[in-house]
């Protein structure tokens, strides 16, 4: 291995969409499909992934909690997200690791930014101070009309929270901040259309994962 060699680095791929368009559902598929591919894989979620973020995760979701002003809010999610890039993310992708979380930076922007009317560009330095700056190679949005996600959420087994209770209008505008950072973002975010069943949209994710992991490691190999 010559001096300039990359490091071998593992892969990461985030989940994103609205409540109930199906990102925990097909994260779980996913997995399982890498694993076959004899991918080395972990699987997390966000808020969350280590202890001290999913006590933080806990308090976000509480319907109990005291009103929480969209900056807390904000900050809460920040706090939680640095733990689990430091402690989890980064040295699971430093190990080679294919890391496949449930919701990420995407969703500050959605939720927090267009949702809740924080100042983007402010979320987007926060953000990056929270990261370090580590971004997903690959997002899968799942896309899916709000009052479709919102009843599947009340017909599963999911119990309701804080953000449940959030009006259909608030929904509205993180569906379509959603939308307007894939448009920023094409060649990163892709959008599925998760009207569709659960096994065609599981097809649909397999299919794309696959052919971008072709084509990203022969753009990788080509740079070696
Ligand atoms: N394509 C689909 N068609 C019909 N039902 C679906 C589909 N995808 C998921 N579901 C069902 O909708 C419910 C919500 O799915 P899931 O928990 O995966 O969504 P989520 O995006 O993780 O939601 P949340 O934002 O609340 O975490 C579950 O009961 C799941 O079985
Ligand atoms: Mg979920």
């Amino acid at each position: 291995m010559g001096r300039t060699s990359r490091q071998p680095t593992g892969i990461f791929i985030t989940l994103e969409g609205g409540e109930g368009s199906g990102k925990t559902t097909q994260a779980r598929r996913l997995c399982e499909r890498l694993t076959a591919h004899g991918l080395d894989v972990l699987q997390t979620r966000e808020p969350g992934g280590t202890l001290l973020a999913e006590r933080l995760r806990s308090l976000l979701l509480d319907q109990t909690v005291e009103t929480i002003a969209p900056e807390t809010e904000a900050y809460l999610i920040f706090a939680a997200r640095r733990q689990h890039v430091d402690h989890v993310i980064k040295p699971a992708l430093a190990r080679g690791m294919t890391v496949v979380c449930d919701r990420f930076s995407d969703s500050t922007m959605a939720y927090q930014g267009y949702g809740r009317g924080l100042d983007l560009r402010a979320l987007r330095t926060m953000n990056d101070w929270a990261t370090g700056k580590l971004a997903p190679h690959l997002t899968l949005l799942f896309d899916v009309p709000v009052a479709v996600g919102l009843s599947r959420r009340r017909g599963g087994t999911t119990t309701q929270n804080r953000l449940d209770r959030e009006t259909e209008r608030f929904h509205r505008k993180v569906r379509a901040g959603f939308g307007a950072l894939a448009r920023k973002e094409l060649r990163r975010i892709m959008m599925i259309d998760s009207s569709q069943p659960l096994e065609s949209v599981a097809q649909t994710v397999e299919a794309l994962v696959m052919n971008w992991l072709k084509t990203y490691r022969a753009r990788t190999s080509r740079r070696r």
